[in-house]
């Protein structure tokens, strides 16, 4: 039974783990450069641009509402401005901008 245990708990650890590797920071931060002209190089927004601050947001988060505004399930005056930067953007790049975004500190 231990056995059993012990194994189970391995397979998950497994599997946590590459969920968890599944953002490439460093490509991330290469693709972040497409979004600083309206949430700004930290991450922090601009209200010039209506363009909310995003830094240290989860990185789940970050991905749900990227892939909402790229398939215009959110869709408004504001996300049609993002629109024509993320509409390009593959699932795997999504998650790797969140893996960049999540770990910007928030200066607030
Ligand atoms: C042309 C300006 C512009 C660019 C470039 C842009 N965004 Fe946005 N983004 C916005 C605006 C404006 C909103 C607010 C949308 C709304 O009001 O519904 C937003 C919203 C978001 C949100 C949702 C925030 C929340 O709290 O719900 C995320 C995440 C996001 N942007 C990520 C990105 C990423 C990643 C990039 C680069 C690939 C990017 N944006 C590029 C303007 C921009």
């Amino acid at each position: 039974m231990a056995q059993i245990l012990a194994l189970i708990f391995i397979f998950n650890l497994h599997f946590t783990s590459v969920v968890l590797a599944a953002g490439d920071v460093k490509n991330g931060e290469n693709l972040f450069k497409k979004c600083i002209s309206c949430h700004g190089a930290d991450g922090m927004g601009k209200k010039s641009q209506n363009a909310p601050m995003i830094a240290g947001q989860y990185d789940w988060y970050v991905v749900s509402q990227v892939m909402a505004i790229k398939n215009k399930v959110r869709d408004n005056a504001n996300t049609k401005k993002m629109y024509p930067f993320v509409k390009g953007l593959s699932q795997s790049e999504i998650e790797d901008l969140a893996a960049y975004i999540t770990q910007l500190p928030v200066k607030k």
